[in-house]
């Protein structure tokens, strides 16, 4: 049972309140996770009344939660934790009324969580501050991205540690919390096997893959400023580069976690100049079809310029310059309204040294996030039948049907749980944010010198063709998909 205390969910009437943060909070209650006194108190400008907002929660909800999941009674149970409170987050006065509302609430852990929109964060903490609602006891969690530069990372950095200390600041990312990123931590670490061939010497390349068929998703206003390079490389992908590559911590706690992924943001070779035209590819879907769906071109999105210059496709070679990586390269690719939607890492090894059966594949490590969580190791064996012929065979571990009597948990409940709870070693630090942007900013200051405009690829593709040059041109290819 976790500790006693209030979540203050900013933008509490939207989407990610509504599809996310509650149904993850829901489940948490079923589960008896959430202490008894716990209460979460939706803040938005809209003037409902506390029904009001129960009833639009749960009619959202019941969309969300698996129907097997939804139990009415257990729903009512939830909902009496549930409360609302009309506020304007950019209005100083309303901090002081919100004060007033909780109450005396002193050494009681109170939760900001900031499902609003990142030019609301500095306002949002500066407020919370001269209302006296920011104590030793506040915990602040931001949204993704953080930013949308180094610069303004940093000043939404500085603001908040004027009103919070470090260890109150969660910076959510996710991926973080999803099952199988966290087994990537316990593949590497807590195996012995893959350690020793874990580097340049073993390993030719990485690829990490990121593939949606979504579109924007009535979010255009937010797309257009961000675009797939600060929506997904900059957290989603780097978060995964890292995992893959940082060095083993010292222990299991959010210092050295975040130290050594830090160390591999660092690590990276700046892609600047030339560079820029020859490591990276920029895309934007175009009309197509996702299956039987036909998808019109992103510039028809809603709130999107019909001459819109925002990526939906991004894929970058990167470099990690340290003893261990030197020479591997990193493809990131990562596209809005592709063929499938997947999420995986590919750990390509190199040929055996002499080729005793001739010519053939290489092992390759597949680590899929989505849309299964699964772990495949790809030997060579023989084909039966006279002769030594080679083929790939998969040793499979398909974390679902190995943990089948666990219910399996969504990123968001792991993370919330955390916050409620302190542990800081699924969220990113201050420096991990901004050597993260310091890496970026000039790729996407590369774009915008060289007028790299974003290639059109059919929705319903792999994305722009120039993107297989990207690895043929070093003779090797991207992987194959779901189905693989
Ligand atoms: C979010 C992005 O952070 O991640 C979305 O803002 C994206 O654009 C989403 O669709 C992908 O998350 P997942 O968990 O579905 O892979």
């Amino acid at each position: 049972m976790s500790i006693a205390c209030d979540m203050l969910v900013f933008g509490g009437t939207g989407d990610l309140a509504l599809h996310k943060l509650l149904p993850a909070l829901y489940h948490l209650h079923r589960d008896g996770r959430l202490h008894a006194d716990m209460r979460i108190i939706a803040l938005a400008r809209s003037k409902h009344g506390r029904d009001d907002y129960k009833a639009l929660a749960e009619r959202h909800c019941r969309v969300q939660i698996a129907k097997a999941d939804f139990d009415p009674q257990c729903w009512q149970a939830f909902s009496a934790r549930l409360d609302y409170f009309a506020m304007d987050a950019s209005q100083s006065a309303d901090f002081t009324r919100l004060k007033r509302y909780l109450g005396d609430t002193s050494a009681r852990v109170r939760v900001y969580y900031l499902a609003t929109a990142p030019k609301l964060f500095e306002t949002i903490a500066t407020y919370l501050k001269t209302a006296g609602l920011a104590d030793p006891y506040s915990r602040i969690v931001l949204e993704k991205p953080i930013g949308h530069s180094l610069q303004s990372a940093q000043a939404i950095n500085a603001s908040l540690g004027c009103v919070f200390d470090e260890s109150q600041v969660f910076r959510i990312d996710h991926y973080l919390g999803k099952e199988t990123v966290q087994n990537l931590m316990a593949l590497r670490f807590a195996n012995m096997l893959l350690e020793p061939i874990w580097r340049a010497a073993h390993i030719d390349h990485v690829q990490i893959s990121v593939c949606e068929t979504l579109g924007i998703e009535n979010r255009g206003d937010y797309y257009e400023h961000a675009g797939a390079m600060r929506d997904m490389v900059q957290n989603h992908l780097l978060q995964l580069l890292c995992l893959v590559a940082m060095e083993p911590p010292v222990r299991f706690d959010a210092e050295s976690v975040r130290n050594e992924k830090v160390k591999v943001l660092e690590a990276l070779k700046p892609i600047t100049g030339q560079d820029v035209r020859d490591k990276t590819v920029r895309g934007q879907y175009s009309a197509g079809q996702i299956g039987n769906q036909q998808v019109a071109a992103y510039y028809f999105e809603k709130n999107v310029d019909n001459d819109s210059d925002t990526e939906t496709f991004v894929a970058i070679e990167a470099q990690v310059e340290n003893w261990r990586w030197a020479g591997v390269p990193f493809y990131l690719r990562t596209g809005k309204r592709l063929a499938e939607k997947t999420s995986e890492i590919l750990i390509q090894f190199k040929p055996v040294p002499h080729a005793l059966f001739g010519g053939g594949d290489a092992n390759q490590l597949l680590i899929r996030l989505q849309p299964e969580e699964r772990i495949s190791l790809h030997m060579m064996a023989k084909n039966p039948g006279k002769g030594m012929k080679l083929e790939p065979v998969a040793l499979d571990l398909n974390l679902a049907t190995a943990f089948k009597q666990q219910r399996r948990w969504d990123a968001y409940e792991r993370l919330l749980l955390d916050v409620i709870e302190g542990d800081s070693t699924l969220f990113m630090r201050r420096d991990e944010v901004e050597a993260a942007w310091r890496w970026i900013d000039p790729i996407i200051k590369g774009w915008q010198q060289h007028y790299q405009h974003p290639r059109p690829y059919p929705a319903g593709s792999n994305g722009p063709e120039q993107v297989q040059h990207l690895l043929e041109r070093h003779g090797r290819k991207w992987m194959q998909g779901p189905t693989q």
